[in-house]
């Protein structure tokens, strides 16, 4: 059966949902099931299938909006996400000093709480990238690997 991919969607403004939407097609793609949280819960992502996070950074260095709940619970209820494995693409702009921080930030918490990096966080930079939605999908590569093999 095709593995499902819990997309966990961290937006305020929409850039990193269409950024997520368009990871979500390639993943469909290329034979993978997907389900797609534009604003997560701890009950509705499930614990036994790999988590892609599509989280962008905003305030100073804070969780976007749709996502920062669900982190507050993560740090708050520290659920045990040994049988999680996962991975960031964190969204930011170089022209802070926080680049990418909520990506960071959500990548040590997952990582406390038993959850295993798939492959290295990507960043995402806003302000420089040309093609953020290229640069995501070479990325992915890497992650989809690791479940086709
Ligand atoms: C008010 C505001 C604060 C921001 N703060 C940061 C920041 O601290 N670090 C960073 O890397 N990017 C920061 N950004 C850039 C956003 O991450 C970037 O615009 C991103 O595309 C927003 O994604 P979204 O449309 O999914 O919310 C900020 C943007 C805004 C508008």
């Amino acid at each position: 059966m095709a593995k499902t991919i819990e997309i966990l969607v961290g937006t305020t403004a929409g850039n990193t949902e269409f950024l997520a939407s368009e990871l979500e097609n390639e993943l469909k793609q290329t034979g993978f099931q997907t389900r797609f949280h534009d604003l997560p819960s701890l009950a509705e992502v499930a614990h036994d299938q790999p988590w892609l996070i599509c989280i962008a950074t905003h305030g100073a260095g804070e969780y976007a909006e749709s996502i920062a709940a669900f982190m507050e619970h993560l740090a708050t209820q520290q659920p045990n996400l040994h049988a999680i494995q996962y991975a960031i693409v964190a969204v930011g702009d170089s022209s802070y000093d926080t680049f990418c921080k909520a990506g960071t930030d959500a990548d040590t918490l997952l990582k406390f709480l038993g959850a295993k990096p798939v492959t290295e966080l990507l960043t995402i930079d806003m302000m420089l990238d040309p093609e953020p939605e290229r640069t995501a999908k070479e990325w992915l590569k890497k992650f989809t690997q690791v479940f086709h093999s």
